[in-house]
C-alpha cells in the first residue's frame, strides 16, 4: 500500500518538476550589465545573445517569445552592437530559422558580430550526453559553409580567431572573436592583444578562455554553460567549463577582467528543461568612469 502511494507522489513530483522546467526554458528574462572604464568616452549599449539553438520543429511559442523579447529591446534601446555567442543553431535546420526569423530582427548602429560553439559544428543528440560511455556515437557535422553564408549575407560579421581594432563614436575598440574549434577548445589563437589605452572585449563561446587572457582584456562575453540548466535552485550542479560553478552564470572579475556569461536564449533538442536557470537576454551597457572615483 505504502510503495503504491509513494509511486503515485514520485509521478506527480516528476511530472510537475517536467512541466515547470520545460515552462521555463520558454520564458525569456532579460538581464543588465553595466560596466564601468576610463578607457571609452562615450557610453557604448550592447546586446549580447547566446546558444540560441535554433531548429525547425522547435516549440514555436518558445521562438515566439525569443523574437517578441528582441524586437521589444531594440525598440527601447537603440544599441550600438549586438553580440552572438555561438550554439546559434541546434541542427542543420536552424539554419533557415536562423535567416528567417532572427536575423532580420538585429539592427545595431556598429554592427552584429558573431564567434560559432560547438553545436555550431556539430548536431548532438542525447546519447552525446554521456559521451564517454557512447564515444563511439559519432556526431554528425553541421552544414557550417552554409551557416557561415547566412550569416554573413544577414550582416553578421563573423570572428573566427580575429581581432578588429577600430574607432567608434570617439572610442578606441580592440574586438577579438574566439573560434575554440578552430584552435583547440583550452587555447588561446595566435593573436596579439595590443598594449595600448583601447577597449578590449573578447567574444568566445567557451568561458575557459577567461584563464588564457583575464588581465590583458577589459570583458569576455561568452555563454555555453546555459547557466547550469539544470540548477539546484540557481546553484549549476555543472559549469561545462573549466570555471567555477558559480562563474557559470552572470558576471565574476579574474584580474581586473570581467567574465560575463550568458544563460544563453535557448535549449538543445534533447534537453528541452531548465530549473531556476532561466534563458535570456542581455542588455549591457559601458558607462564612462568618474575620474574622481
Ligand atoms: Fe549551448
Amino acid at each position: 500500500m505504502w510503495i503504491v502511494v509513494f509511486l503515485v507522489l514520485a509521478v506527480v513530483v516528476v511530472g510537475w518538476w517536467t512541466v515547470y522546467a520545460y515552462r521555463e526554458a520558454k520564458r525569456v528574462h532579460i538581464e543588465h550589465l553595466t560596466l564601468y572604464t576610463r578607457d571609452i568616452r562615450t557610453p557604448i549599449s550592447i546586446m549580447h545573445l547566446s546558444d540560441l539553438h535554433l531548429f525547425r520543429e522547435m516549440s514555436r511559442s518558445r521562438l515566439r517569445r525569443i523574437g517578441e523579447v528582441i524586437k521589444e529591446q531594440l525598440s527601447q534601446t537603440e544599441v550600438d552592437f549586438i553580440f552572438l555567442t555561438g550554439d546559434l543553431i541546434d541542427k542543420n535546420s536552424g539554419i533557415e530559422v536562423l535567416r528567417d526569423e532572427i536575423l532580420p530582427l538585429l539592427k545595431a548602429k556598429g554592427g552584429v558580430y558573431a564567434v560559432l560553439g560547438n553545436h555550431d559544428y556539430f548536431e548532438y543528440n542525447v546519447l552525446h550526453v554521456f559521451s564517454p560511455l557512447f564515444f563511439l556515437h559519432e556526431k554528425k557535422s553541421t552544414d557550417v559553409e552554409r551557416l557561415l553564408d547566412v550569416l554573413k549575407k544577414g550582416g553578421v560579421r563573423v570572428l573566427r580567431n580575429e581581432m578588429l581594432s577600430f574607432s567608434y563614436h570617439g572610442n578606441n575598440l580592440t574586438l577579438i572573436g574566439v573560434d575554440n574549434f578552430l584552435q583547440g577548445r583550452y587555447s588561446w589563437p595566435d593573436l596579439a592583444i595590443p598594449d595600448d589605452e583601447s577597449y578590449k572585449m573578447v567574444l568566445a563561446h567557451f568561458p575557459d578562455v577567461i584563464h588564457h587572457i583575464k588581465g590583458r582584456v577589459d570583458v569576455v562575453f561568452s555563454g555555453h554553460t546555459h547557466g547550469g540548466q539544470i540548477t539546484v535552485w540557481g546553484y549549476p550542479l555543472t559549469a561545462k567549463a573549466k570555471i567555477r560553478r558559480r562563474e557559470a552564470r552572470g558576471a565574476s572579475v579574474h584580474d581586473n577582467t570581467v567574465l560575463y556569461v550568458s544563460k544563453g536564449v535557448g535549449v538543445s533538442h534533447y534537453l528541452p528543461l531548465r530549473f531556476f536557470a532561466h534563458p535570456d537576454v542581455t542588455m549591457v551597457r559601458i558607462e564612462v568612469a568618474d575620474e574622481k572615483k
